[in-house]
């Protein structure tokens, strides 16, 4: 039975691009996002490229339904899934009281209990299978709060600390386990939140191909943490030396200077 890499968020940005390193690598895909043309398009340019196989499945991870649907047909197929990437996500920008409930509900149904389903059922196999890998993509808001991104930032903590602790539990039953944690790079996430980068200028984002070139290097060497990145890895570090009152008014003052997309 041939293996698969399954890629949540394969439709663009990092997901994307972890998908073109890993079949660059002759690895099979299972790519999973809600828009059917792209995942189609993308799912024929890279069978065709690199002569592996490539599926793709439609399917709305923040709805609970549509998951359990997913779920279901993984396991009653013939699938054999040797590496996981919970790469979906989604940020709301702005004070939390601001927000339609439903956008934050999609985002903790998304970042958080999609992630940590999919770690559950395939982890499950994996561990029962004693082989397996999975790695979660989080961000450097990761290490510190993030006003004005609240839930956004917490939801990456929770992806962090959730990714180190099943790094340990499963590591008894052959199944590595590794996290992401890029800083501000190339793609549709801060469009799709509403946000303006007129702070951060485009040239300091790093792009989602070099992103996912570290990242595929460093799941060859099965690291725990993966921060693409000199700057990144300063990001995480300096909040650990710095008063904790400091670091959350410092980080509302960066996020905030960020403006909302009209
Ligand atoms: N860009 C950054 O600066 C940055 C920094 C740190 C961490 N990250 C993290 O990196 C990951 C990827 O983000 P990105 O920057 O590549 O953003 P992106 O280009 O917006 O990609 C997000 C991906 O998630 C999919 N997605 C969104 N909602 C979904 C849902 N409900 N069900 C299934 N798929 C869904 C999107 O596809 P569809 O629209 O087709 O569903 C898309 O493929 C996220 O977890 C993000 O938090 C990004």
């Amino acid at each position: 039975m041939p293996s698969h890499a399954l890629i949540t968020g394969a439709s663009s940005g990092i997901g994307l691009a972890l998908a073109e390193a890993l079949a660059r690598r002759g690895r099979n895909l299972i790519l999973v996002a809600r828009q059917r043309p792209a995942l189609e398009c993308i799912a024929a340019e890279l069978t065709q490229r690199f002569a592996v196989q490539v599926l793709f499945r439609v399917c709305d991870l923040s709805q609970p339904v549509q998951l359990s649907g997913l779920l279901h047909e993984l396991e009653q197929g013939d699938l054999h899934i040797d590496l996981l990437v919970n790469n979906a996500g989604v940020g709301t920008y702005g004070a939390l009281v601001a927000q339609d409930w439903s956008d934050e509900q999609r985002l903790i149904e998304l970042n958080m209990l999609a992630l940590t389903r999919l770690c559950h059922a395939i982890g499950t196999v994996m561990a029962g299978q004693g082989s397996g890998q999975i790695l979660n993509v989080a961000s450097v808001a990761a290490f510190q709060p993030g006003p004005w991104m609240s839930s956004y930032y917490a939801s990456k903590a929770y992806v962090l600390h959730l990714s180190e602790g099943l790094r340990e539990e499963l590591k008894e039953y052959g199944v590595k386990v590794s996290v992401l944690c890029p800083g501000p790079t190339r793609s549709a996430f801060f469009r799709n939140a509403r946000m303006e980068l007129g702070a951060l200028q485009d040239s300091k984002l790093m792009s989602a191909e070099e992103v996912a070139l570290i990242t595929v290097r460093a799941l060859d060497k099965n690291r725990a943490l993966i921060i693409p990145g000199w700057r990144n890895r300063l990001l995480t570090i300096a909040p650990r030396f710095l008063p904790r009152w400091l670091v959350r008014r410092m980080a509302g003052r960066i996020i905030r200077r960020v403006s909302l997309a009209s």
